[in-house]
């Protein structure tokens, strides 16, 4: 089981970021393993020095491997001070500009600097006649295209319909409907992996994971963890959600 905390920016201050990250050390076993996805700045802080089971994610990396761009962080100062994995194309990346072609090249940015992508792919609206399945295959496919098949098989994919971000657990993804994509997330995989690849594919789950609906989504799911957001910066609720994994 895995479980990244997208902390977002609602995390803004060193004192709460490491009483999160003290938290995540207590919490995380040889059940579930805990990914911390903090802002930069405290990525950095917290990452330093870090001996823990515990590990740290970009919440995005730049396309540009560096050089003259102003306020982007580059997937290698990510690497250098101790993240291992780079959450890529998030929604809210992709609200905010990403393209298909942006993600892919971020996605390429954070394998060669040996940083374990999370790609995020969902769609925006379930409609009736399943145009939401060709949403998720368009998104995996531009993606994983044009990296080669090794790389392929490095890449966690986060399931996000985004109808379903920062609300409750309540509006989120049922089980049946989140096992029914599973399953179409491995068949498309299946052809954009080589071998029998796809399936040892990770696929995580991320929208209004509370401690709510945990339980039931991995149970009947099929996914190997979770992308949480607003849940994973609340104590209370992340420990109640982190201990419901522990098998
Ligand atoms: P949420 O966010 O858990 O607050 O819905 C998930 C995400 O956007 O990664």
């Amino acid at each position: 089981m895995l479980i990244v905390a997208n902390w977002k920016a609602y995390v803004d201050d060193f004192a709460k970021a490491k009483k999160l990250f003290a938290l995540a050390k207590r919490l995380s076993s040889s059940h579930a393993s805990i990914v911390l996805a903090p802002p930069a700045p405290l990525l950095g802080a917290l990452a330093a020095g870090n001996k823990s089971k515990v590990a740290f994610a970009a919440q995005d990396v730049s396309r540009a491997s560096g050089g003259a761009h102003t306020g982007e962080v580059s997937a290698r100062s990510y690497a250098t001070v101790g993240a291992t994995y780079a959450i890529v194309g998030h929604s809210e990346r992709r609200t905010a500009g990403d393209t298909d072609t942006i993600v892919a090249e971020k996605l390429a940015m954070a394998l060669t600097h040996g940083l374990t992508p999370i790609l995020c792919i969902g769609e925006t609206e379930r409609d009736g006649e399943g145009k939401y399945l060709s949403v998720v295959r368009e998104e995996l496919t531009l993606a994983l295209t044009p990296l080669t098949h090794k790389e392929r098989t490095k890449v966690i994919i986060a399931y996000e319909p985004l109808w379903a971000i920062g609300k409750t657990a309540s509006a989120a993804i049922g089980p049946n409907d989140l096992s029914e994509m599973v399953l179409y997330i491995h068949k498309v995989l299946a052809e954009l992996l080589p071998g029998k690849n796809s399936a040892r594919a990770l696929v995580l789950y991320g929208g209004s994971v509370e401690p709510d609906n945990a339980k039931a989504l991995i149970e009947n799911s099929g996914i190997n963890g979770f992308l949480v957001g607003h849940a994973s910066v609340e104590p209370d609720a992340f420990s109640l959600l982190a201990k419901q994994l522990v098998r």
